[in-house]
């Protein structure tokens, strides 16, 4: 008998300090008018002084073990998707084990940019698959504002902070109210198109030595136009596959939760889908651009909000830097 995967509990978490696009009028040549109706971006969410990818993870882990009846000894691994862990060393996965007052866990974290939540997904599944006991902690969270240059108004009215988790394990445990199944995932990548979105230095191929000052490529760079075509482009194609594999097309959805990085995207794929903007999930306004954990942190908040209800289809997809793309097909 094939294992299925559920997903049995959603938390997510973002800071308290909020920064308007009145804020960066301040601090760049930039203007609300710009940044709305370019991104849809009013506002987002920034981490305090100190307040690491651990940080937010552990408040997210928790609403996701409070909804789905567990604590932090019922999980036997623990992901953290993430481009901005705490360090390189120490995972932040094993930071979170600490934090959480668990040990002898697989803990570990993956890097699959602004994919990482449904790329986490996936790999979760893998997981239960093969051990149908397992019960797996997926935490998507960047802090990329630590890694934006607050002097480039090309990318620095985009991002904000946060994190969005979710308990997978197999379907041997009762769906209850509120779980989803995991009916099918698509990953997808090209590595040819890495350099239109990069955070190079201090990595190891970009290394830095003691007393190097830190220059721009430190910080997120990015070819804004080039990742909109191809986000656009990607996320059509890879939700279509997933929608065809299941017998299914975009009308067929009752909600649709694309990575968060802009609304005109959002609205393009919706439209290329046959999905009416009142289906799509948008936490850009508020938080900005969460990277990673942008379509945990929506499927958290849609559920919580009770935008998602029983017994619906709901459409995940992502997209960032690598290229990494995916999908994923949920049904409540
Ligand atoms: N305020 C005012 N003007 C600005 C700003 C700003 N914040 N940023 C750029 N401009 C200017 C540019 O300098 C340019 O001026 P010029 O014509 O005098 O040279 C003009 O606005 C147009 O710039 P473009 O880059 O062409 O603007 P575009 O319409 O493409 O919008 C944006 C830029 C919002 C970045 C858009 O390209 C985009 O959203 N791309 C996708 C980004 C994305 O999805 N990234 C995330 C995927 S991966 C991840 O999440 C990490």
């Amino acid at each position: 008998m094939k294992t299925h995967s559920l997903l049995r509990g959603l938390g997510f978490y973002v800071p308290e300090r909020v920064v308007t696009n009145a804020e960066l009028e301040r601090l760049v040549d930039t203007s609300d008018e710009w940044i709305t109706t370019r991104t849809g971006i009013k506002e987002r969410r920034i981490a305090a002084p100190g307040q690491a990818t651990s940080d937010l993870s552990l408040e997210a882990s928790k609403k996701a073990l409070a909804g789905a009846g567990m604590t932090p000894d019922d999980l036997t691994h623990l992901f953290i998707c993430t481009l901005t862990p705490d360090a390189y060393c120490p995972p932040s996965a094993c930071i979170l084990e600490e934090k959480l007052g668990i040990r002898g866990r697989a803990a570990m974290d993956l890097n699959a940019a602004c994919s990482g939540f449904v790329y986490g997904l996936d790999m979760a599944r893998a997981v239960v698959c093969q051990n149908p006991e397992a019960r797996v902690l997926v935490c998507a969270c960047d802090v990329l504002t630590s890694r934006t240059n607050w002097a480039d108004r090309r990318t620095c009215v985009l991002f904000g902070d946060g994190a969005g988790a979710v308990i997978v394990t197999s379907d041997r445990e009762p769906k209850r109210p509120g779980d989803a199944l995991i009916r099918d995932v698509r990953l997808s990548s090209d590595g040819s198109l890495g350099h239109l979105l990069t955070v190079k230095g201090g990595g190891s191929g970009t290394p830095m030595g003691l007393g190097d000052a830190v220059g721009d490529d430190f910080f997120i760079q990015m070819s804004g136009q080039e990742v909109f075509k191809h986000a656009v482009r990607n996320m059509v194609a890879i939700c279509e596959d997933v929608l065809a594999a299941n017998g299914l097309t975009g009308p067929d959805i009752d909600y649709f939760i694309p990575h968060q990085a802009n609304w005109r995207i959002m609205e393009a794929v919706a439209k290329k889908l046959g999905l009416p903007v009142d289906k799509v999930c948008a936490t850009v306004e508020r938080y900005g651009n969460t990277s990673a954990s942008s379509v945990g942190i929506g499927l958290a908040e849609s559920f919580e909000t009770g935008k998602i209800k029983v017994g619906d289809k709901v459409l995940l997809s992502a997209f960032g830097g690598g290229f990494t793309w995916a999908a994923a097909l949920l049904e409540f």
